[in-house]
């Protein structure tokens, strides 16, 4: 058995950020920003559009794409890094927005790779049989942990939420290939505001997200080509055979540096970070959606899934529409 991605969805913030509101918070400008990162704005949660908010919406979204109602599903994950709640979990609080009344909730928390993980994770579930349709979500308000006085971080990320729907068949394809270098943990990091060192200054700068942006960058261009070749080496898949590389939107020079690396036309590397920034874990579902409702899917094509990010964790999966 193979889940099939039979729904998408996504949910955007309404708030908009472009380069120039930045350029009056912190030290940069539109020019700097979309060179060498290919954004041009972010969607910024409003104070209702909590976490677990935009996944219900994104999980609605998907359900209806699908077809299918909310009480009709065994299982839902949600990837986030950044949950409104440390408890009850963000996927509970979706199951409690949508009705999902018989599902089985749980969190993931792998960054931006967290999302590919979740849907391994599914994978594994219908393909054992144990459960038989889930959605499976990416879900972000990383403003909430970024330093808006940082332009080295600040420019870099957005909100939103993805889902998809699975549902097993006993046709299809689906296979994985992760990693994990923890030794390279520090270069991107973001500590728990609960920390008891940290209760009387809250905000202390390592209570938002920071990174060593030039390491990130290395081990992206270098990690995920490796990894995709090692899927289609994996799967004996020519990469003439694929339709799309779906990647985390982290920068879009790090998308046409992967495509260039693969000696691939960047036509089949779909980019949208102009418009969101990096949502961590929604990136991946988001492009789907957007690229599922444009028909830019046919039954049968085979698309290949990348996620890096934090851990440092990274992984590509393959899998046919
Ligand atoms: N505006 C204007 N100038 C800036 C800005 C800014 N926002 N930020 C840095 N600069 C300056 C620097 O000070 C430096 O100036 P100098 O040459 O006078 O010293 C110059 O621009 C170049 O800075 P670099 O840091 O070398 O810029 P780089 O080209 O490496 O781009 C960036 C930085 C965009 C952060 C890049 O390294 C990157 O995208 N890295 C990957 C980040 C990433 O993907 N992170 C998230 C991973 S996903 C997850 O798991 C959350």
């Amino acid at each position: 058995m193979v889940g099939k991605i039979i729904g998408t969805g996504s949910y955007i913030p309404e708030q908009i950020w472009d380069n120039e509101k930045l350029s009056h918070m912190v030290d940069t400008n539109d020019e700097w920003i979309r060179e060498r990162t290919g954004i041009a704005r972010r969607h910024i949660a409003g104070e209702e559009e909590t976490t677990a908010y935009m996944a219900a919406k994104a999980a609605e979204t998907a359900l209806q794409n699908a077809g299918m109602k909310a009480a009709e599903v065994d299982l839902i994950i949600a990837a986030t890094i950044s949950p409104g709640e440390i408890m009850p979990c963000t996927s509970c609080e979706v199951q409690k927005r949508i009705g999902a009344v018989n599902a089985t909730c749980f969190d993931l928390n792998s960054a931006c790779t967290g999302f590919l993980f979740a849907l391994n994770t599914a994978q594994a579930y219908l393909g054992q049989e144990i459960y038989h349709t889930a959605v499976i979500i990416g879900a972000e308000s990383l403003s909430h942990l970024t330093n808006w006085e940082d332009r080295g971080t600040c420019i870099l990320f957005g909100d939103g939420a993805g889902a998809v729907v699975l549902k097993a068949s006993p046709e299809g394809r689906y296979t994985q290939v992760t990693h994990s270098s923890g030794e390279k943990g520090s270069v991107l990091t973001c500590t728990s505001r609960n920390q008891p060192k940290y209760v009387e200054n809250s905000r202390a700068p390592e209570t938002y997200m920071q990174m060593d942006g030039k390491e990130v960058f290395k081990f992206a261009v270098s990690k995920v080509p490796e990894v995709i070749r090692e899927l289609l080496e994996k799967t004996e898949t020519d990469s003439g055979k694929i339709h799309r590389y779906i990647l985390h939107q982290a920068n879009e020079r790090i998308v046409k540096s992967v495509a260039k690396r693969l000696g691939e036309e960047m036509e089949k590397f779909p980019v949208n970070i102009a418009d969101y920034g990096n949502t961590s874990s929604a990136s991946i579902p988001i492009l789907l959606d957007e690229l599922n409702r444009k028909g830019d899917f046919s039954q049968g094509d085979l698309l290949v899934l990348a996620g890096f990010g934090a851990g440092l964790s990274y992984g590509a999966s393959l899998l046919e529409w």
